[in-house]
């Protein structure tokens, strides 16, 4: 293949229009059951379904299919030699090129090496890499098995991949050496070492697969441990597939969200797997030759919908990049988008934002003209970070997606449609066909026209989660009872007098770092442990980077709290991880508090953004008093 560029940009041909998004959306809500019947024709199903919808048995409930089916095998008579999956390495000239017949007999050789393991249909695999091919290949293996996978998110720490795995069950995992961020060496294999001598009587992991991404050795321990390699080059490129019912769990995956408790939330196979299909269609203008990069991690929902099953239901080719957006400069994503001749790219605010600082003479260094549709998700993007991309890298011929979704919708819920639905900068537009938005006051009454309020969609839609692992009441709490009758996000929103949405953020206790979901009551329950902490409180706050940062309040047990912060500091680390240390922690004598002993998390973080006027009655607190301390506090920059 020549390096020469394009001769011309690339150009939207978008497949749908104004008119059809209409048509599309009317007929969803006419007829959802006919609109799906049509629609789960994207989908090979071993049997089709007859029953589309049913409030207690979910969708597709007579259906059968397996999900890697759907990824690999239908695709091998069409485009068996087509790429499936490009993989480019942290070091320039190191990538590798998968067809779809490749990673097809790979997926299978860790099927067989995993059924070999004793892996069976409903089991629970672990899988914690580095943005390597196995994380893939691990999942649609877990797939064609009918194994359930739970992928742990690199930057966890050793006491919350132990939390996941106990509370999953997972009887194996699969982990690397080492991952390579830049000069640096991450050391997954000992961090799951030392997950799994945490709580040994409470985990059921009875062996452990290690990839060597490097060779930086590794230690085994006999009897549990294995090197990957040479057990997939002796395992058949052949596994018979299982024959999944449509609401079989596909995988679990944790979520933060208001209890200290992580929630896996259950994703079903035919459902999810069609909405993921259908969205990446839809969002992305998916065409034949598409390069489809999602710079997510696997550990996140992001990652499967988007690296994993939509584009490659939909017979695409995605690229999977090891490194960061900065190594070895910080032109490395555009060198990427070049080198590879991405047209579709998918990342965080977070990131845009961080690669604007670095001028707009760094892309210009590249050739970014295969580029035709650029994507956001994870946190609402500014306006200028929006007008960033759409310029500077999108040249303004390209569709810029702000698309909005969680780890529980399965994939995109509000998003733009290239050639579709027009962009308006910084808003997510309108919601896809069959996906019904609304928005209600604070006391649940739904807001009609432009206004703003708390966001909650009606109605289903086939990637809508099955459960939360294990605790199906948690589930019906946090999302339906709120608001009955209606799915609560735990977001609120605008609605203008277009109905585009622009999303304001959480209305929860759900602090949003750089895209990641970090629940208040996960800190401030790792923090209760420490007996020197009588009580704390996190809270998040914006931040020009991040989207948001962390601020903990912190009330010592004993009057000197030397040291302390530094203390609460690592504790944080050691529990969550590093992705969820606080910026700044305050060391203060008490909360304000209601009298029913409520913390009155709306005036501490007022406090913390600097405000000092307009809290509002104060009446209502147990000691009001305690307001004139804290901003004391907050000034003098304790
Ligand atoms: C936030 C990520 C504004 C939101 C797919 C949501 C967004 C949470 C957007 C879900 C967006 C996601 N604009 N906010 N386009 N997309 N969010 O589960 O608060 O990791 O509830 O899923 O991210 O995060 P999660």
């Amino acid at each position: 293949m020549s390096d020469a560029p394009p001769a011309a940009p690339a150009a939207l041909r978008p497949r749908l229009d104004a008119t059809a998004y209409q048509a599309l959306t009317d007929a969803a809500r006419r007829d959802p059951k006919r609109y799906w019947r049509k629609e789960m024709g994207r989908l090979d199903w071993i049997q089709t379904p007859n029953e589309i919808f049913d409030d207690s048995k979910g969708w597709f409930a007579d259906g059968k299919l397996n999900a890697s089916i759907n990824c690999l095998d239908r695709h091998l008579k069409q485009r068996g030699e087509q790429t499936a999956v490009i993989w480019q390495a942290e070091d320039r000239d190191t990538n590798l090129h998968l067809t779809y017949r490749e990673l097809h007999a790979r997926v299978c050789r860790m099927a067989n090496v995993l059924r070999h393991q004793g892996v069976k249909r409903g089991d629970r695999v672990a899988i914690h890499l580095p943005s390597v091919v196995e994380g893939i290949v691990g999942m649609l293996a877990c797939a064609r098995l009918g194994a359930m996978h739970v992928v742990l998110f690199g930057g966890f720490s050793a006491e919350a991949i132990a939390d996941r795995l106990a509370d999953s069950g997972a009887v194996l995992a699969i982990t690397a050496n080492v991952g390579r961020r830049g000069a640096k060496r991450i050391p997954f294999k000992v961090t799951m070492d030392a997950a799994l001598a945490l709580r040994p009587d409470a985990l059921a992991v009875r062996t452990v697969l290690v990839v060597e991404v490097t060779d930086d050795p590794v230690p085994m321990q006999a009897g549990r441990d294995l090197l990957l390699a040479p057990l997939l080059a002796d395992a058949s490129t052949e596994c018979a597939p299982e024959s999944m019912n449509a609401n079989d769990p596909l995988f679990l995956l944790y979520t933060s969200g208001s209890t200290g408790k992580p929630k896996g939330i259950v994703h079903g196979t035919g459902g999810y797997l069609l909405w993921a299909a259908y969205t990446q269609e839809m969002v992305f203008d998916h065409q034949n030759g598409d390069i489809f990069w999602c710079t997510a991690d696997i550990g996140w929902i992001t990652g499967h919908s988007y690296v994993v099953y939509g584009p490659l239901a939909n017979g695409g080719t995605v690229l999977l990049f090891e490194g960061m957006p900065s190594h070895p400069g910080p032109g490395r994503w555009w060198e990427v988008i070049q080198q590879h001749k991405v047209t579709t790219f998918y990342t965080s605010p977070t990131a845009i934002r961080a690669l604007m600082r670095e001028g707009d003479d760094v892309p210009a260094r590249y050739d970014l003209s295969t580029l035709r549709v650029l994507g956001t998700v994870g946190e609402p993007i500014s306006h200028d970070a929006w007008a960033w991309f759409d310029d500077v890298i999108g040249q303004k011929r390209c569709a810029l997606v702000d698309t909005w979704w969680q780890t529980e919708t399965g994939g995109i819920m509000i998003s733009p449609i290239p050639g579709a639905v027009k962009e308006k900068p910084a808003s997510a537009t309108l919601p896809l066909p069959g996906v019904r938005p609304l928005l209600l006051d604070e006391k649940g009454y739904p807001i009609e026209g432009a206004g703003e309020g708390i966001l909650c969609l009606d109605g289903s839609w086939p990637g809508h989660a099955l459960t939360i692992w294990q605790d199906d009441a948690l589930f019906k709490t946090t999302y339906l009872a709120p608001y009955p009758g209606h799915y609560f996000t735990g977001d609120g929103a605008r609605r203008d007098e277009d109905g585009y949405y622009w999303i304001t953020g959480r209305v929860d206790d759900v602090i949003n770092v750089s895209g990641h979901r970090i629940g208040s009551a996960e800190i401030e329950d790792a923090l209760a442990a420490d007996h020197a902490i009588a009580e704390s409180a996190a809270i998040g706050i914006p931040h020009d980077l991040k989207g948001q940062s962390i601020v903990v309040y912190l009330v010592p047990r004993h009057e000197n709290a030397d040291g302390l912060a530094e203390r609460a500091m690592k504790i944080i680390a050691a529990k969550v991880g590093r992705y969820a240390v606080p910026e700044i922690i305050h060391i203060v004598p008490d909360l304000p508090k209601t009298r029913s002993g409520k913390n009155v998390r709306r005036l501490m973080r007022k406090i913390a953004c600097g405000e000092r006027e307009g809290f509002g009655d104060l009446s209502t607190l147990a000691d009001p008093g305690v307001v004139k301390v804290l901003i004391e506090i907050v000034n003098r920059g304790d």
